[in-house]
């Protein structure tokens, strides 16, 4: 008998990444799902990163690279984090990675058995398992919808013990589209000082923000030394297949985090990275494009939620989702699975995102407007025969 590792037997498999899975495999056998599930842009990566990247390869550019990354790209990532998010970002702080492991290393490199981290709940599916995989304790902090899905510094402050380590933050939000202000990123970068934590803020949906201002926690007075910015390619760039990201971290930080890269994935796949850096240095018309369609989506979405009974929805100023709230609901996975098997429709349920996601339902809305207008009709079939 195999006997796996405590901390993997202690983790379940992502909800989401299995609804995705299930959902391709069903459309290769030729089934019809409309999906409402997937976190993705449902766009073409622009031409010119598809190109900068075929250039790459075709002049052999097929090698490792530098563990944190090539130089070239190093640089545009710490240029865009200083004119764009007033982060005091060199070159030198820049780790490229895919996202989803810049936070796993981030996890390894800080948190020993016994630590706490603090997230937000509901919140992305990853953040605890990560947590549990490095041995530490995921301390869910209730974002509820009342606050419009930003945790409030309150409650973070109630969360906080001896052994909390980290406090992670992510604006604008999956699933709620939320996007704290700069007065509520203050008050929570301000309980990081206080109680000496490190801030790890995940920023990937940064550009896809209807209102508001994105703040990056690292730009505030005295915090760039405590935060470690996460931020990707993926959503902006509609690149999730390409898996590249980074972080920015300060010198004694990203000192062990790169050791945890060179012992792990050693870099960043080379001729991603130069499609990496057409990304950044690139025409931004296409992610203009994207956004205002997204924000068109969104519209149409709330509206269609709106014509049924019993749900209350947050408006959200960011991402491409939405987290309505059923009256009464408190098994999501069942209704979603029901949703599922009679009108061929996938959603996801609210519970995947932790004990305050429960009783909601999230839609992505990065899928055409007739899938939307249609799979919200057939959703709100099936709740009104609850
Ligand atoms: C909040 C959040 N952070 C990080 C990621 C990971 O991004 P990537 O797929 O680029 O690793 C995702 C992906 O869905 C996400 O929603």
């Amino acid at each position: 008998m195999v006997r796996f590792a405590k901390r993997v037997r202690s983790i379940e498999p992502s909800p989401t990444v299995r609804l995705s899975d299930m959902i391709a495999e069903s459309k290769a056998q030729g089934k019809t799902i409309l999906s409402l599930a997937i976190g993705e842009p449902d766009f073409p990566t622009p031409a010119h990163i598809v190109d900068a990247a075929k250039k790459a390869l075709d002049a052999g550019f097929t090698k490792y690279t530098p563990a944190p990354g090539i130089r070239e790209l190093r640089e545009a990532i710490a240029e865009k984090s200083r004119t764009e998010n007033r982060i005091p970002a060199k070159p030198e702080n820049v780790l490229v990675a895919p996202t989803k492991h810049t936070l796993f290393m981030t996890c390894m490199a800080l948190l020993d058995s016994g630590d706490e981290a603090i997230l937000p709940d509901p919140g992305w599916v990853s953040y605890g398992p990560m947590v549990t995989l490095a041995g530490a304790r995921p301390v869910p902090v209730r974002a509820s919808d009342e606050d419009g899905f930003v945790p409030t510094a309150d409650a973070v402050a109630e969360a906080i013990t001896p052994r909390t380590r980290l406090l992670l933050l992510n604006s604008p939000s999956n699933p709620g589209g939320s996007v704290y202000s700069r007065a509520q990123t203050k008050a929570l970068a301000d309980l990081a000082v206080d109680h000496d934590l490190i801030l790890v803020s995940d920023e990937i949906y940064e550009k896809i923000l209807y209102q508001g201002e994105h703040v990056s926690p690292a730009s505030l007075d005295g915090m760039f030394d405590r935060t470690i910015t996460v931020n990707g390619f993926s959503k902006t760039f509609s690149m999730t297949g390409w898996r590249l990201g980074w972080l920015v971290a300060p010198p004694p930080l990203f000192k062990e985090i790169a050791k945890v890269q060179e012992h792990t994935i050693t870099c960043a796949t080379a001729f991603v990275q130069k499609a990496g850096v057409a990304a950044l240095t690139g025409p931004t018309a296409p992610l203009e494009a994207m956004v205002k369609e997204f924000r068109a989506r969104r519209d149409l979405v709330l509206r269609e939620l709106s014509k049924i009974d019993g749900l209350s929805t947050y408006t959200p100023s960011g991402a491409f989702y939405v987290f309505p709230k059923v009256d009464g609901m408190e098994d999501s996975a069942a209704l979603c699975e029901r949703i599922l098997e009679e009108t061929s429709v996938a959603v996801t349920p609210g519970s995947a995102f932790g004990a305050a996601g429960e009783g909601h339902i999230r839609l992505s809305y990065a899928a055409s407007r007739e899938t939307i207008t249609e799979s919200v009709r057939r959703m709100g079939d099936v709740l009104r025969r609850r």
